[in-house]
């Protein structure tokens, strides 16, 4: 039997704020060319706008933030660019991860460990346990993180559940995908933001984001700031969300009509 699963409040009408926001934090060395600077202050700028990012989504009640900060793919860009990413995330957790804490913010980290240095898997192991209880809001930081990687890894592991007798073949649909996902726990995006022009996924949250909303804004993410997330909000809350169901004017009428 299929399960049917109610669509989540806000459904018709979309007046509930977001519970989960995503965003692809994207423009960072095209800010720092229309400036004449190297891309590496943009990047630098671009995790200013992350702190203030995170600042306004707790202030606004956002349960789940899930931020682009490192795609599989970048690995193509060159070594010093690559380096420089990988400082700006170790100085992330090590100046930043305190404040989140204090602040009640929990700390997840999806993508593949793999390729990661050891000195940067100790830092995100000590992100996540430190701040494992907090509630107030979860920062998912995507790091080194792929899509189509996530739900291969989690298609591997159902067949290693499915050779040591821990499930049945039959027994395999979307929860048991979903619950091998990085994303594991947390609610699908709501509202799906990228900044910078760019129209496309770019491999984030390609299972994730089925029923998601996408705001794009012409800002580089340097210059993303409270506003511009509030601006992204209130487009959301101006769409009309279905899951497939029927909106609000037909339901009306059907309850009208007695149909
Ligand atoms: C986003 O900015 C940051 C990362 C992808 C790491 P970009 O570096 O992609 O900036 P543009 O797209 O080249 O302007
Ligand atoms: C997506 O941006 C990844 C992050 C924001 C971390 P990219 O700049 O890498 O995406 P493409 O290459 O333009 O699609
Ligand atoms: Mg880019």
């Amino acid at each position: 039997m299929r399960e049917q699963r109610s669509p989540p409040a806000g459904a018709h009408g979309g007046h509930a704020p977001p519970r989960h926001v995503g965003v692809i934090m994207d423009g960072n060395g095209r800010w720092a060319a229309t400036r004449g600077l190297p891309r590496i202050e943009g990047h630098r700028r671009g995790l200013e706008a992350l702190r203030r990012t995170v600042r306004a989504a707790g202030d606004l009640g956002i349960e789940h933030l899930t931020v682009y900060s490192f795609s599989s793919e970048n690995w193509r860009r060159p070594a010093q660019e690559v380096a420089d990413l990988m400082g700006l995330l170790k100085r992330f957790i090590r100046n930043d991860l305190a404040d989140l804490h204090r602040n009640g913010v929990r700390v997840r980290v999806i993508g593949s460990r793999d390729d990661l240095s050891s000195d940067i898997r100790t830092l995100l192991v000590e992100a996540e346990e430190l701040t494992r209880a907090n509630t107030n809001m979860t920062l998912h930081v995507a790091f080194n993180y792929g899509s189509r990687q996530e739900i291969a890894v989690a298609a591997r592991r159902l067949a290693e559940d499915v050779v040591a007798g821990r499930i049945d073949p039959a027994e395999i649909d979307e929860k048991a995908l979903e619950a091998r996902l990085y994303t594991a726990g947390a609610p699908d995006p709501d509202l799906i933001i990228r900044t910078s022009g760019e129209e496309r996924l770019s491999n984030f949250l390609l299972w994730q984001a089925a029923y998601s909303e996408f705001v794009f804004l012409p800002v580089h993410w340097p210059d993303f700031d409270a506003s511009a997330l509030a601006e992204a909000l209130s487009i959301y809350m101006n769409r009309q969300r279905r899951f497939g169901g029927l909106g609000p004017a037909a339901t009306a009428g059907n309850a009208m009509t007695g149909s």
